[in-house]
């Protein structure tokens, strides 16, 4: 090959989606006609609900919903997405600060790629979801772990955001409900959080995307609702998939201070044009329909939640923390590291989320790809039977092999 003909560098450093590959090989394993139980996607098992999917019927025999539109979305879905963001977090934004896009995903990259750049650092508070690490990478930006230990609950403290920041910090990235822990942070702690970036003129970049999904006694708290002052400089991340069941509709939005919303506009006008009418219709059904559905579905998974997290304490030389949102438990398997599972020395959790595809046909994604090796993340967004199956095979597993 000559020198010419490179990958661009920016691209060549991102890493592909280590859930994504996760998922992958337990579905082709499944293809090969191996019975393997998959604890990797962030994927609602639940069909979207029937009304979403009868709203995108009806739009796709309208002829407007087959021809070019606005590109940070139809008016009606941002305006009914700012009525949502006020009826369910609380803050107040108009509809010329929403922009539609492919997705929360998209709406991570957008924010991101809005605020930061060459010579800047992004504060990612770790474990942390991939995605944001690769979409800061992309920008430029240089990333800044800052671990959340998992005494305090995974989540990192005003003292350690302090410890981390130079005069190149430029933007805060948050999220509570966290993937891959499911640890949400507390009203206080948002606000001393939000408090110390406003002190400290950082932009905010703030992920909603399981504010329905918090446990318990647990609630959620918006970040620009409790340090109002925040607002000129946070975006937040939200989007249907996790609330509503809609990962395959691909609809999120990122809300910002006007000139945020026009950049990621512009942006978007030469990446996608807009995202498909069809799912913005679908979309605008469920922003602008109740919340019952996503009750039913809250309710499945605080019952799931329970289950799989007295599951996990029942796994040899395994500890699991009760998560408070999202729909994942984040185990320890540190104190497996070092010891040997059927015969082979485990040396990292990448090694033993193969080991145990291997061993127990089941799969889960290794800590590695959230920035915390030693610990595992599994979505318990599966049936109820299949769930309980899969931590069982791991307790067999590891009773019968590891020494
Ligand atoms: C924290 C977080 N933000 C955003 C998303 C994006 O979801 P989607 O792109 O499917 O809307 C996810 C999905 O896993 C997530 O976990």
């Amino acid at each position: 090959m000559t020198t010419r003909l490179t990958l661009a560098p920016r691209v060549d450093a991102v890493s592909a989606s280590a859930t994504l590959a996760v998922d992958g090989k337990a579905k082709r394993m499944r293809a090969a006609g191996m019975d393997v139980i998959g604890f990797g996607a962030g994927e609602p098992d639940f069909p979207t609900p029937e009304h979403i999917v009868e709203a995108a019927r009806q739009a796709c025999g309208e002829l407007a919903m087959q021809k070019y539109g606005p590109t940070a979305g139809l008016p009606a879905l941002r305006e009914a997405i700012a009525a949502k963001t006020l009826r369910d977090s609380g803050y107040a934004v108009t509809a010329e600060q929403v922009v539609v896009t492919n997705g929360g995903k998209h709406a991570v990259f957008a924010a991101l790629a809005a605020v930061a750049g060459e010579g800047d650092e992004v504060l990612l508070p770790a474990p942390y979801w991939n995605t944001y690490e690769e979409a800061a990478k992309y920008t430029g930006a240089t990333v800044v772990v800052v671990p959340g230990a998992e005494e305090n609950g995974f989540r990192v403290t005003v003292e350690q955001l302090e410890a981390a920041l130079t005069p190149r910090t430029k933007v805060l990235a948050f999220v509570s409900p966290s993937n891959p822990t499911g640890s949400v942070y507390s009203q206080q702690e948002i606000k001393d959080i939000g408090s110390w970036a406003l002190a400290n003129d950082l932009w905010v970049v703030t992920d909603e995307i399981y504010e329905h999904l918090v446990y318990g006694e647990t609630a959620f708290h918006s970040l620009p609702v409790e340090v109002p002052e925040l607002a000129e400089r946070t975006i937040v991340v939200n989007g249907v998939a996790k609330s509503f069941s809609m990962t395959g509709w691909r609809v999120g939005w990122l809300i910002g201070p006007p000139r945020v919303a026009d950049a990621a506009e512009r942006l978007q006008s030469h990446l996608t044009s807009h995202v498909a009418h069809v799912s913005q219709r679908a979309a605008l059904a469920a922003v602008s329909g109740g919340l019952d559905d996503t009750r039913r579905m809250h309710a499945a998974f605080q019952r799931r939640r329970d289950t799989i997290h007295s599951l996990m304490t029942q796994v040899p030389g395994v500890t699991c923390r009760l998560p408070e949102g999202a729909f994942y438990v984040f185990p320890s398997f540190r104190s497996v590291i070092g010891r040997s599972f059927f015969g082979t020395r485990v040396e990292s959790t990448l090694q033993l989320a193969d080991l145990v595809l291997d061993r127990a046909r089941v799969a889960f994604v290794p800590g590695e790809a959230f920035g915390a090796p030693g610990y595992g993340r599994f979505s318990y967004a599966l049936a109820d039977d299949l769930m309980v199956e899969g931590v069982q095979r791991i307790i067999d597993a590891f009773g019968r092999g590891l020494e």
